[in-house]
């Protein structure tokens, strides 16, 4: 056999997946590694893919996805005032594959071999790989623990280099649950100006933050519209993880060629899936809406059960579902640390060398990703546990 490709054989599986894998086959786990809400689907976006079906709505959609559901995403967002986007459903909107397939073309629009693009760390894993698929170099910007994790701006512009074509952002953060604040993403957008730079806007979370908080988002800039690519989807939103149904909204331009590309990716998404999403934004805010107040009080359980537990301590996080745990304290590796735990507790969570490299003064080794979407209970049970490994460990 000829050797597999160079890019093939060198993509990282992701830790999350890792982990999650790790655990298999075992009894009597408690699972807090993937990034999913464990809520169904609410009913009437159920109800709206079996009724799609009975209609015979079996065939392929337009590329861009049907005119109805990209009609609903502009509705949303024009009356939406934290990410308003007036985009033009005929030539602005693309539907994908959950978040992830836009992202991915997003990247392939932008970038040439050879481009760098900054990510912000600790990132989600998949971000490092996209970046490599399309040809780009990552460049890695870390967030620090002092800060919630939110970058710092000036960090972001010396690392600009003439090789810089974009920046992704994700604000709420998949791993730390970082809401970026306002002024730090105004700072941002003024850098996107002066370089000119393309951006990416990955807001999944976008509908999961707390305190009574709103995320501040790239979209209210004008001045930087035509170098922005908002990416959102109905996964985390309306609890449709399995759905994978995404979007993207970019100048007319970007959207074409990303539509080029997506037709040999995908061609089109599902079309009762689509439907059922026009279902989700005309009837299923309110569940959003549910859903985010039961984040909230996991939110407020973690935090302060992971701050009792001695040798742990996390910062707060702002929004979607995951905390940053740092275990600096237990003088081990991070992933030591989740496969002690797997096997002396039952626990699994995600080592935080998973979501980006480490540097002096950020060393991801000392951390742990958990993604607290689910229930109350498991939460309780899980803090007992910890608490439990935390007496033994320091007691020896
Ligand atoms: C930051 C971030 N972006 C995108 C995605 C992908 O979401 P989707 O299910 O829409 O593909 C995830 C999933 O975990 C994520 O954490």
């Amino acid at each position: 056999m000829k050797q597999i490709s160079d890019l093939a054989l060198n993509l990282k599986g992701s830790i999350i997946r890792e982990m999650h894998t790790a655990a298999a086959g075992m009894t009597d786990v408690l699972n807090f590694t993937v990034g999913e809400p464990d809520f169904v689907t609410p009913r009437p976006i159920i109800e709206r893919a079996f009724q799609s079906l009975n209609e015979g709505k079996t065939f392929y959609s337009q590329n861009r996805g049907i005119l109805l559901l990209r009609k609903a995403i502009a509705e949303y967002h024009t009356n939406n005032p934290s990410a308003p986007l007036n985009a033009d459903p005929n030539t602005e909107i693309l539907i994908t594959i959950g978040a992830t397939e836009a992202l991915q073309l997003a990247l392939l629009a932008c970038i040439n071999p050879g481009d760098e693009v900054i990510a912000l760390t600790p990132c989600w894993p998949n971000y490092l790989n996209m970046i490599k698929v399309a040809g780009g170099i990552p460049v890695c910007v870390p967030g620090y623990e002092e800060n919630g994790f939110s970058p710092n701006p000036e960090d972001i512009e010396a690392a600009i280099t003439n090789k810089t074509k974009m920046i992704m952002i994700n604000s709420p953060s998949n791993p730390t649950g970082c809401v970026i604040p306002k002024e730090t993403i105004a700072q941002i957008a003024a850098i996107i100006e002066k370089y000119d730079l393309f951006a990416i806007t990955d807001e999944v979370y976008r509908t999961i933050v707390f305190d009574n908080q709103e995320a501040a988002s790239l979209t209210v800039y004008p001045e930087i519209k035509d170098n922005l690519i908002y990416i959102n989807s109905f996964s985390k939103m309306f609890a449709m993880t399995g759905w994978r149904v995404g979007y993207t909204i970019a100048n007319e331009l970007l959207i074409d060629r990303m539509t080029k590309l997506h037709q040999n990716f995908a061609n089109s998404i599902f079309v009762p899936a689509q439907e059922a999403c026009i279902t989700a934004l005309e009837e299923c805010i309110p569940d959003t809406v549910k859903m985010q107040e039961s984040y909230e009080k996991r939110r407020n359980i973690i935090y302060s059960g992971i701050n009792d537990i001695k040798g742990l301590s996390c910062e707060k996080p702002g929004g979607a579902f995951y905390v940053f745990v740092n275990l600096s304290e237990f003088g081990m590796g991070s992933k030591e640390f989740c496969l002690k735990i797997l096997d002396e507790i039952k626990t699994v969570t995600v080592p935080g060398i998973g979501f980006g490299p480490s540097t002096e003064k950020l060393n991801l080794d000392h951390y742990v990703r958990i993604s607290y979407a689910t229930s109350e209970e498991n939460i309780n049970e899980f803090l007992n546990r910890l608490d439990g490994f935390s007496n033994k460990f320091f007691s020896k």
